[in-house]
């Protein structure tokens, strides 16, 4: 067995049998999980193949000569082809693993920087981003020198495009978008996006780690520089995610770390570096989280990402709809095109006591400022209760939150 799986036909309840902790209970109650936005659950498939890999494969990669290792880099490998495929990126060359989405825009930010940012050039992000693609670029400006350009949002949590025409210019290096907001669930529209600053040879990367759980990526299609995710927002491992760049982007950029695996040859006059992927992969990686990550990019697929795109929009539609009938309720982030998440504030009362009595009903949420500081000042508010759908959650799930919104808020006010 280890790295193939059955192909799941789009049926919720067969799905939801796949995730072995949704048939768990939380505080007594049948746990009702609307946290996939931070973190997905796992499907037994990807839990399988981790076991499999641990019993049967586990040794280092592209080091020995031996079976076994021959093995474990063939797994590893395969979940980098699998990663390939997903991203429908041209080559394997161009899929680099990384510990996560954080991970991958820190490499760009750092090694991208470090060769193409110099005093007065600028860098493009959003007013929506999350601090991770905000922070990599503020420490990337501080070493070089280059100012940091931030497209303004309209009241909808929709990015204001003629605003972004105006930033781009002769000193942008590169603009840093995230696809799909975590806080605001907006799709941004990206190919427009892409095509404006390619307009002006500009690069552009997408912070992909609230897309790809929800929306069929292609890479070349967007004719996207350089594309990040998570594996653990896709049904994967927590500690693994692939950044896709253009090769003529890798090629030209200088290593982000250094150690075994990156080099060609070390001698203590000069060091020559690995091809890629390689050059970007210093050390042991996350092997078993790579096996993993495949397994579940291929359960994706599986399903279908227009099943669960379609799925979800079903569910978001019902819960924006129900809540809104709820007295003092607003949505944060009403804009057009939507992935499943809704943010929203009851007048009154305060996000953390929402989060907390709707956990003592089984039902969990995030609360807070989603790590999107700037966004929530931008909308003049401390956080909002976050409720996040992903393939396996049903109507059922809809009711139980809006049941326990209106109980939670008739208690607080
Ligand atoms: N970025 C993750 C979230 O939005 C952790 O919850």
């Amino acid at each position: 067995m280890s790295n193939t799986i059955t192909a799941p036909a789009f049926d919720i309840a067969r799905i939801r049998a796949d995730f072995p902790l949704l048939e768990g209970e939380m505080r007594g109650k049948p746990l009702v999980f609307l946290d996939s936005a931070a973190s997905s659950q796992k499907p037994q498939q990807v839990l399988d193949a981790l076991d499999y890999y641990y019993r049967h494969q586990n040794a280092n990669v592209h080091r020995g000569v031996y079976e076994l290792s021959q093995q474990a880099t063939d797994a590893f490998e395969l979940g980098r082809e699998r990663a390939r495929h997903f991203l429908n990126a041209g080559s394997t060359e161009e899929v680099i693993f990384v510990k996560g989405c954080t991970d991958g825009i820190n490499l760009v930010a750092s090694s991208f920087g470090r060769k193409f940012l110099r005093e007065g050039d600028e860098v493009i992000i959003s007013a929506m981003e999350h601090h991770s693609n905000i922070v990599p670029w503020q420490l990337a400006c501080e070493y070089s020198g280059a100012i940091l350009k931030v497209i303004p949002i309209n009241d909808r949590g929709e990015l204001i495009m003629e605003e972004y025409k105006k930033l781009l210019s002769e000193r942008t290096q590169i603009v840093s978008i995230v696809h799909v907001s975590n806080a605001l669930g907006t799709i941004n529209p990206v190919k427009e996006i892409i095509d404006l600053a390619h307009d002006r040879d500009i690069p552009v990367l997408l912070d992909g780690a609230q897309a790809t759980p929800h929306l069929k990526v292609d890479v070349q299609a967007l004719d996207v520089d350089f594309y990040a995710f998570s594996g653990h927002k896709v049904f994967g491992p927590t500690g693994i995610g692939v950044l896709y760049g253009k090769k003529k982007w890798l090629d030209a950029m200088p290593p982000y770390q250094g150690g075994g695996e990156m080099i060609a040859t070390v001698s203590f006059e000069k060091t020559t570096y690995n091809e890629l992927p390689f050059k970007f992969e210093a050390g042991t990686p996350d092997i078993s989280g790579a096996v993993g990550l495949g397994v579940a990019l291929e359960y994706i697929e599986q399903i279908g990402q227009d099943n669960i795109s379609a799925h979800e929009n079903h569910l978001l539609e019902a819960a924006t709809k129900q809540l809104l009938e709820i007295d003092g309720l607003s949505i944060i982030g009403t804009a057009e095109n939507k992935a499943s998440v809704i943010s929203f504030l009851i007048e009154g009362t305060h996000p953390y006591d929402l989060g907390t009595i709707l956990d003592k009903l089984g039902i969990a949420v995030r609360t807070g400022h989603h790590c999107t500081q700037p966004l929530m000042d931008r909308f003049e508010i401390p956080g909002t209760v976050r409720a996040s759908f992903a393939v396996y959650n049903t109507m059922e799930d809809v009711d139980k939150l809006v049941a326990g919104v209106k109980r939670a808020a008739n208690m607080l006010r």
